[in-house]
């Protein structure tokens, strides 16, 4: 009997013998599709290259892609576990053809796959065709040899296949198995075909129009092919089977939960183990394509199905959260075919046990008081809409999971009234922020979330992404098309929006009708505000939208982001565990780093911290993100980032390994914080670190500027460009330049003492031995009038002059070009009788000059008329005499 995992190889097999391409199933989270929550058939992921916008390097594929059907227009939640074949979780196999063959060759291959490689007898095969598509029903004629009464025409949209509302569309054929007689219904179109009898395996879509939106229904570029089997059911008919949980796959995940709750699998609990068996593989998968529980959109679909699980294991009576501990038996069936399951593996189980003990706090609680309310209603009626909110608001019991609860005693839920209550709570909640003082930029941004709810963020896993436009603001205004600056509101978006110190992206926002370029991204009340110019035509509310981040600013900045996390870490190892981050910057060009630390860092502090981030770039290691409560993550060590608010989970970003440690499990994380940036999947992406400058920021904080990767070499490079330069203006090579300055630094030093003699040998008349002196009165005296020096000059010289007297009294004049000063000195052995001071005020006086001052030995003032010199000097010489 052939297993899930072989059947699913051996459909693959066929088609890459046939000539088609084997493709991985592209993520849960559609990147090409706004309107699309989940993945919910193989021809998502291919979407454009139905249309004809998009070319690959095949033209035929084939997949089995991961499909969810939990929310929107297909969701099949509600059933999952009564019914043999509703799952939020499937598996679609298919063979898609873009403008290569077409029905004459897509008919052939399900043939031949179904009745020779599957081996299914021909007699139990029947298909229903489009009740025009004459062709593919003379195609199943000839191929098949079926007769007419088992080509079933079938005149409505059953068998005309639309991916939506918009989009590739076209006729299809399905095929059908027939289990006999033995169980009731009809053949398709029949009365009773919603019956067990008839299953259908196999949808084959003849995709040859696109619908648009305003009706119109238009031929594709080219004919082509897109079909869907269910592996679960193909499985389930290849193994005898006519319930999809009695394949070998879902069996061994219920056989999981029955042994995990010591309960038999098949008894009373089965329902609830088919449930956990199917929810479990939703939630797991969800979880390794980045959809993280929350309160909004897909994360609030999962947290739906993931509560509803808790809800039915907590029915079968397991004591602890079960769900995490079923990881393991789902790795081992899926994990092979689909890797990412593997490496997720620890994230989701971590992920599952805090949801399921959080749950679990209020879930007894929640489960008491329904029993209360019900016992107050009479039998049977249905719970009254109140009830259901306060579950909802205060236990957390989505809507449907108490529906799943009244399911089993055969009641409903009043929806209305939930929803009245709902309206009101929110109308509140809108009264309280419109009088919170709010400026009113801020409360357009409530607005906006309250009509479509927070942004989605796409960024951690890709940088490119399509949405919709559901806002535009203008000048504080919303509008409805925009062709200048403006503010774009998208559901969904790959663009990171400022915080934690981590710069908003930047990038391009196209739609059909114009261009935007973003240049910053910020968040307000939950919605991501693309900040942008239209640069091209215009933008309009409603449209779908490309976004695209700028990839390279955008790597830049992750390789800061991430080497912040190193560098925090290197600080705290370098200099005590008292260092703790006080601010951050992670720029495109840059980061900056503040930390508490009480004085500078020392050249070989700066230098171990480089070299060891450098050595944990080096490492290569993988950047592992995980989702946990701030407590789990404060108990495994983590460094909680300052200045950010935390809410019921943080991300857990760690990075690197303690060198010695091993790189294993089991060993030391280098780098472990709360962080909600967006890092480099490996730390060599960093490249290199380079510490620029290390300086104080404010008491007790210092501050690192450090550049990586690319940077570094940038810098490197312009220091290299401006020490050649150097280099090449002294005619050295730069390892000569430092021997070459200091030698340069003392000649300099040596030509300014000499030229300083020089002017002291010019000012005293060119003779080394200075002008000569006059005995007046038994003083020596010296007087002199100076050109080409200033008023400053002269206390130098009246020393020299001094000292070469031994014994007198001197005073010179600068004729400075503007007005004169004087200066006279006195030598020591004379001031009891004679005053520098008195010299320099009559000389000064005689110039036209008032005041002067000093001391006895040396004075200074300022004359006005050099004309007077003469005077000056004669007053002087009066002094002199007495
Ligand atoms: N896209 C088609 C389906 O989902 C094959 O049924």
């Amino acid at each position: 009997m052939p297993s899930l995992n072989d059947i699913r190889s051996t459909f693959l097999e066929f088609f890459q013998r046939n000539g088609h391409r084997v493709v991985e199933s592209s993520p849960l989270v559609p990147r090409n599709d706004p309107t699309l929550m989940f993945a919910n058939s193989g021809m998502v992921q291919f979407k454009n290259c139905f249309t004809g916008v998009e070319t690959r390097d095949y033209t035929r594929a084939t997949t089995a892609q991961k499909c969810v059907r939990a929310g929107g227009k297909h969701n099949d939640l509600d059933n999952v576990g009564y019914t043999a074949r509703h799952h939020t979780f499937f598996e679609m196999l298919g063979n898609f053809s873009f403008g290569d063959y077409f029905k004459s060759d897509a008919i052939p291959y399900a043939w031949e796959l179904l009745t020779r490689d599957f081996d299914i007898p021909k007699d139990k095969l029947l298909v229903t065709v489009y009740h025009t598509d004459d062709e593919a029903a003379n195609i199943w004629k000839r191929v098949a040899g079926l007769p007419d009464s088992r080509i079933i025409r079938i005149p409505t949209d059953d068998n005309f296949w639309r991916m939506g509302p918009t989009g590739p569309c076209g006729p299809c054929t399905e095929i059908f198995f027939d289990h006999g007689d033995k169980i009731w219904g009809g053949p398709p179109g029949s009365a009773d075909q919603d019956g067990d009898r008839f299953i259908e395996i196999w949808n084959l879509v003849f995709m040859q129009n696109e619908q648009f939106a305003d009706g119109r229904l238009v031929p594709l570029p080219k004919q082509s092919i897109d079909t869907g089997m269910g592996l679960e059911r193909i499985g389930a008919l290849l193994q005898g089977k006519h319930d999809n949980y009695d394949t070998d796959l879902m069996r061994a995940l219920i056989e999981a939960s029955a042994h995990a709750t010591s309960t038999d699998p098949d008894g009373e609990g089965k329902t609830h183990h088919r449930v956990i068996a199917d929810h479990l593989r939703s939630t797991s998968f969800l979880i390794a394509d980045g959809v993280m529980p929350s309160n909004e959109g897909r994360g609030y679909v999962l947290r739906r199905i993931m509560r509803r699980a808790m809800r039915h294991a907590h029915q079968l009576g397991a004591q602890d959260p079960l769900m995490h501990r079923l990881v393991p038996a789902l790795v081992r069936q899926m994990g092979g075919a689909y890797p990412e399951l593997t490496r997720a593996q620890a994230l989701i189980e971590e992920t599952l046990q805090l949801e399921e003990t959080r749950f679990r706090q209020t879930l007894e609680r929640g489960l008491h008081l329904l029993a209360d309310e019900l016992s107050r209603i009479p039998e049977g009626a249905a719970l009254p809409g109140e009830a259901a909110f306060k579950l909802y608001d205060t236990y957390g019991f989505p809507l449907d999971l108490t529906q799943d609860a009244l399911r089993e005693q055969g009641r409903s839920v009043d929806t209305a009234g939930f929803d009245a209550a709902m309206a009101e709570q929110k109308a509140k909640a809108r009264a309280s922020w419109a009088g919170s003082g709010e400026t009113g930029d801020a409360k357009i941004w409530f607005q906006i979330a309250e009509d479509f709810g927070p942004s989605e963020f796409l960024g951690y896993d890709t940088e490119t992404a399509e949405g919709q436009v559901l806002a535009l603001v203008a000048d504080g205004a919303a509008v409805q098309t925009a062709g200048a600056r403006v503010q774009i509101v998208v559901n969904q978006t790959p663009f990171y929006a400022e915080s934690g110190g981590q710069v908003g992206d930047a990038g391009w926002i196209r739609t059909e009708t114009g261009v935007a370029q973003v240049t910053d991204t910020k968040k307000a009340a939950g919605v991501v505000i693309h900040v942008a110019e239209v640069t091209e035509g215009q933008i309009s509310q409603g449209q779908p939208a490309k976004l695209e981040v700028d990839h390279s600013r955008r790597a830049a900045i992750r390789a800061n982001h991430s080497a912040t996390h190193l560098l925090n870490e290197a600080l705290r190892r370098a200099l005590g565990d008292h260092v703790a981050q006080r601010g951050s910057l992670n720029a495109a060009d840059r980061l900056r780093f503040d930390f508490s630390h009480a004085k500078g860092m020392t050249p070989s502090e700066l230098a171990q911290v480089e070299a060891e981030v450098n050595a944990v770039i080096r490492q290569n290691s993988p950047v592992e993100t995980r989702l946990m409560t701030p407590d789990d993550a404060r108990g495994l060590g983590a460094q909680a980032l300052f200045g950010e608010k935390y809410g019921d989970e943080v991300r857990v970003v760690s990075m690197g390994a303690l060198a010695g440690s091993g790189k294993g499990s089991d060993g030391q994380t280098y780098s472990l914080e709360l962080c909600g940036g967006t890092h480099v999947a490996r730390l060599g992406e960093i490249g290199s670190f380079l510490i620029l400058s290390e300086s104080a920021s404010a008491s007790g904080i210092r501050r690192i500027e450090a550049i990586t990767g690319e940077g570094v070499l940038r810098d490197v490079r312009a220091n290299y460009a401006h020490l050649e330069a150097a280099a090449a203006a002294l005619g050295a090579v730069p390892a000569d330049l430092a021997p070459r300055i200091k030698a340069l630094m003392a000649e300099r030093k040596a030509l300014q003492n000499e030229v300083a003699q020089l002017r002291r040998e010019v000012a005293m008349g060119g003779r080394a031995e200075g002008p000569e002196a006059k005995d007046i009165n038994g003083v020596k005296f010296i007087a002199q009038v100076l050109s080409g020096v200033s008023g400053k000059d002269l206390p130098g010289l009246i020393d020299e002059m001094k000292a070469r007297l031994g014994s007198g009294a001197v005073l010179l004049i600068a004729d400075t070009g503007g007005k004169p000063a004087v200066a006279a000195g006195v030598t020591g052995d004379l001031v009891a009788r004679l005053s520098a001071v008195a010299l320099v005020k009559a000389a000064a006086e005689a110039m036209g000059g008032k005041g002067g001052g000093g001391r006895p030995d040396m004075a200074q003032a300022g004359g006005a008329d050099i004309a007077l010199a003469d005077a000056a000097i004669a007053a002087a010489e009066a002094v002199i005499g007495g």
